[in-house]
């Protein structure tokens, strides 16, 4: 169905009010792989047609997947092993290690969380919004305010999926390591939540295609397609934003707290890789590799098209653009564009090294531009100390740059 062109007969008004069903057919449309839509399929009508992520405080879904003990004990795999004995020595404590004492201004532009230049203000202007700089200055609290709220609720969903994964995977190293990612995610969880809630005092609702993904991969039995969804797909992500907001950031205390949080997510990268270079190399068929390459692809799009912030947008700019315009705006502000470049930066190459990656995908891949990550480091050889190191050299490119261009600041 050629949504655009029904939506540009319709008057103004009414196209607005159409256009998020339009898009939810779109996303879905957009899928080209049946297999892909049927297993999205649900969970797509649930968040984003139904809302449920936003209906009411509450959500439950229904997860089902198999436990699977081993009576045996056995000794599997000596790379999650070692990644079980860095997680137990790595533990920090977000209440005494991190300095809470500092206070936290969003508004202060001597301090700027993140700076003004993450939004595409010059774009908004064309379309007719000027804003005061005070207007501005919240819109960027927003902003971050809406950020971190994505982040807890994802994190929310990264502490289920470490329990469930732990219960579920058949290696027993893989087993004692992931009880260490369930400790990280709920260290994750109480952070964020305590950053938002008593320095930005702001908390936004979980966006529809976060949503989506969640409650694809909570609900999904096959314990290795919430692995793949959760360990490489929505950690990838993660590390991404995360990753863009620490280069960006001058706040001392976000900053900190970020840096802690990027290194635990390096592991959990690092330990998704493993677990499925050796599940799709040796444990399934050509058939079900094909399946999982087509899967991470179409998410990897999704991820990568659609978050637009509209709870932003339903807060403070429904009268004033229409949601179209709004997609303009978000599409090419600097600071999401850094964010999707430092996501694929390190998604493709954990796609190649778990063997998603074959010559028969790649040519999709370089269709969507992203040929220029298909030779970097995969998080296997890539320690969170390097992470931090490679990101504060991005920053200090970003600080000397007057302008944040993101091809420069981060060498793209
Ligand atoms: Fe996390
Ligand atoms: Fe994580």
């Amino acid at each position: 169905m050629d949504t655009q062109k029904i939506l540009s007969i319709l008057p103004e008004k009414v196209r607005n009010r159409v256009d998020p069903f339009f898009e939810a057919i779109e996303v879905m449309g957009s899928v080209r792989d049946p297999k892909v839509a049927a297993s999205l399929g649900p969970a797509g009508v649930r968040g984003m047609l139904l809302q449920r992520g936003k209906q009411s405080p509450v959500t439950k879904i229904r997860a089902s997947h198999e436990a699977y003990f081993d009576w045996t004990y056995p000794s599997d795999q000596p790379e999650m092993l070692d990644l079980y004995r860095r997680a137990k020595s790595s533990q920090w404590d977000g209440e005494k290690q991190l300095d809470w004492s500092i206070s936290v201004d969003p508004l202060n532009p001597e301090v700027a969380v993140i700076p003004h230049t993450f939004i595409n203000f010059p774009k908004l202007e064309e379309f007719g919004v000027r804003l005061a700089p005070r207007e501005r200055a919240e819109f960027v609290a927003n902003t971050l305010s809406w950020m971190l709220s994505q982040f807890l609720h994802g994190e929310q969903g990264a502490l289920f999926a470490a329990a469930q994964v732990t219960e579920a995977v058949q290696f027993f190293d893989g087993k004692l390591y992931g009880a260490t990612q369930v400790v990280d995610e709920a260290r994750h969880v109480e952070v964020f939540h305590r950053y938002l809630d008593t320095k930005l005092e702001k908390l936004y609702q979980i966006n529809d295609n976060l949503f989506t993904i969640i409650d694809a991969l909570m609900s999904d039995s096959r314990w290795d397609m919430k692995f793949l969804g959760m360990q490489i797909m929505v950690e990838g992500l993660a590390l991404g934003a995360f990753s863009t907001l620490y280069t960006l950031t001058r706040e001392p205390l976000l900053k900190e707290l970020l840096k802690y949080v990027i290194q635990d997510e390096a592991r959990h990268v690092h330990y998704g890789v493993l677990a499925l270079r050796e599940h799709f190399l040796h444990h399934i068929s050509e058939k079900e590799r094909r399946e999982r390459e087509d899967w991470a692809f179409e998410v990897a799009l999704l991820m990568r098209n659609r978050f637009m912030a509209y709870e932003l947008y339903e807060e403070g700019f429904e009268h004033r653009l229409t949601r179209a315009q709004w997609r303009e705006v978000m599409l090419t502000s600097p600071g999401l564009e850094a964010f999707r470049h430092v996501m694929f930066r390190r998604l493709v190459p954990n796609l190649r090294e778990i063997g998603l990656l074959s010559d028969r995908i790649r040519p999709a891949y370089a269709q969507v531009g992203l040929t220029k990550y298909f030779g970097e480091k995969a998080a296997d050889e890539l320690s969170g100390e390097e992470l931090i190191a490679q990101l504060d050299r991005d920053a200090a490119r970003i600080a000397q740059a007057p302008t944040m261009d993101v091809a420069t600041a981060y060498g793209a």
